[in-house]
């Protein structure tokens, strides 16, 4: 699928810089440039592509770290029976779930690609889960809820892949009760050089060649390498959240910032 990602070099650095060009991320699509009207079109037919195989990918791709990370950020989020929870990009409903689990009263997953929405509706009928969870196909950018309508707002690993960051912290911001709880999951910049040797090595060259084997796409895992590489830089991203509106904003890397949870309040 989507051959014409093949074809690709690094971007030129300063054009391709997020942290120098905020709210550029809508022109590229990984490596590739691309029109901002274009990218989530290629976004939703990389997650169609994989959607029957997402979660095993997560598995073998992380050694299963991100269950780690998301059990991490659902102590920051710490689920209370009256709380609702919006978790957007919420894909196979991995955050719902695990709100639902710790006590959290009502969790609303929202994630633009519906083949992703449909594998995490049939896993909460395999794994009993009846009520609690209202499952929504809805764009970060422009979601289809109410302002002011619930308590704590989560994107894992959902943020790198919207064409304007900017728009879906703002609609996060809308949506959210004063005072309501932001917090994003994502890919980010190793801190440590000793592990950017061995991470570079894993994802440019051994990444996509397990996305091949185990989900039959390589493009789509290179572009999850990509992506990761031309996402906001920890500070660059706190920046942003700031200024859409969240205060007390802090970051938290994870295994060496291969990941990390910003959070903040809305205010
Ligand atoms: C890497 S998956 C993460 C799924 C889930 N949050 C998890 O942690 O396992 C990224 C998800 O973001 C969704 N997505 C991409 N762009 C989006 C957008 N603009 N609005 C909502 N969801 C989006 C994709 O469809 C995909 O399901």
């Amino acid at each position: 699928m989507l051959r014409a990602m093949t074809e690709r070099t690094p971007p030129d650095p300063n054009m391709a810089d997020p942290n120098k060009a905020p709210g550029s991320e809508g022109n590229w699509f990984g490596f590739q440039p691309v029109d901002p009207d274009a990218k989530s079109g290629l976004v939703r037919a990389v997650f169609d592509s994989v959607a029957g195989r997402y979660d095993l990918m997560n598995d073998l791709m992380s050694g299963g770290i991100h269950r780690l990370w998301k059990d991490t950020l659902m102590e920051m989020v710490a689920p209370k029976a009256d709380m609702t929870l919006l978790d957007v990009a919420g894909g196979t409903g991995d955050i719902a779930f695990r709100f639902l689990q710790r006590g959290g009263g009502r969790a609303i997953v929202c994630d633009i690609t519906e083949s992703m929405v449909r594998v995490g509706r049939d896993r909460s009928f395999d794994r009993g889960i009846l009520s609690g969870v209202n499952w929504t196909v809805g764009d970060a950018e422009k979601l289809p809820f109410a302002s002011r309508s619930v308590d704590a707002y989560t994107i894992a690993f959902g943020l790198r892949n919207v064409t304007r960051i900017d728009a879906a912290l703002s609609e996060a911001r809308r949506v959210l009760k004063p005072g309501g709880k932001f917090f994003c999951l994502e890919f980010s910049h190793v801190v440590l050089p000793v592990l950017r040797e061995i991470y570079d090595v894993y994802s440019f060259q051994l990444l996509p060649k397990l996305g091949r084997v185990v989900a039959g796409d390589e493009d789509s895992y290179r572009y999850l390498v990509e992506s990761i590489r031309r996402f906001p830089q920890q500070e660059a991203l706190a920046k942003r959240i700031e200024a859409a509106g969240f205060g007390a904003v802090r970051v938290r890397n994870l295994t060496g910032g291969i990941a990390a949870i910003h959070s903040g309040w809305r205010i």
